[in-house]
């Protein structure tokens, strides 16, 4: 997604953007999922979604400067990204069921065609706010422009500590139940990503998501003191 280069360099008025991106290593890419049974038949799809509600809702409405990215690695049309823009989503409801329904119906569209070889392909808006592409964590790097990448592990160094988190736009990256993969890891190594810890417990990952956000909620409220 294009963003203006003087918000990039905090010059502007628009707000710093927060970008999650949750790796589902078994994750369906496809609609083809029982909501009663969502742990069961989507490959952790369960898990990704609460990643979503995490990151991108407030008590009382939608975060409209976060983007959320849902790589789906598992399934026939895999590897596929959803991308949750909160600056378009309409109406988005916090239980599990809704938000896996809204994924559902995302999943279903056929229209994003698979690209010509050697093309990326392009993202396309099913839903206000929520889009589709195939391809995996690549078309996630290549969205984000300039956000600097952090790497969420158990045993890295605390995000407490960690300096500059807040005010660039960030691509924090979380694992599903099986963590992150090699591959995924080696990219963004090469990207000079950084690793953080959000405490020295291994959690859920929607809850590393919920602390990674009051990380930075408190960021933004002691910059504005
Ligand atoms: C439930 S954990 C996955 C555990 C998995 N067994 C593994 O080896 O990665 C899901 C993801 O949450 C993140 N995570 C969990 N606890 C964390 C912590 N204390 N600090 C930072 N990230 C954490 C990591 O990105 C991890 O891949």
């Amino acid at each position: 997604m294009a963003r203006c280069v003087a918000a990039i360099r905090g010059l502007c008025c628009r707000p710093v953007v927060r970008n999650f991106a949750i790796i589902g290593q078994k994750a369906i890419s496809t609609e083809d999922f029982i909501l009663d049974d969502l742990p069961g038949t989507s490959g952790r799809l369960d898990v990704l979604v609460r990643c979503l509600r995490a990151a991108m809702l407030s008590s009382h409405g939608i975060r409209r400067g976060v983007v959320v990215y849902l790589v789906l690695l598992g399934g026939p049309l895999a590897p596929r990204v959803v991308r949750i823009d909160g600056a378009g989503v309409q109406f988005l409801r916090p239980d599990e069921r809704s938000l896996a329904v809204r994924v559902k119906k995302v999943l279903a569209s056929r229209a994003d065609e698979p690209a010509a070889e050697g093309e990326p392909s392009p993202w396309v808006t099913v839903r206000p706010g929520f889009a589709v592409t195939r391809g995996g964590f690549e078309r996630v790097i290549a969205d984000v422009d300039d956000a600097t990448p952090w790497i969420l592990d158990e045993d890295a160094s605390d995000i407490r500590e960690a300096p500059g988190l807040g005010s660039a736009h960030g691509l924090f990256v979380v694992g599903d139940h099986l963590g992150i993969p090699e591959d995924v890891r080696a990219r963004l190594d090469a990207l000079g990503a950084r690793r953080v810890s959000v405490g020295p417990v291994s959690v859920h990952a929607d809850d590393v998501v919920a602390l990674v956000t009051n990380e930075l909620d408190r960021r933004v409220a002691a910059a504005r003191r």
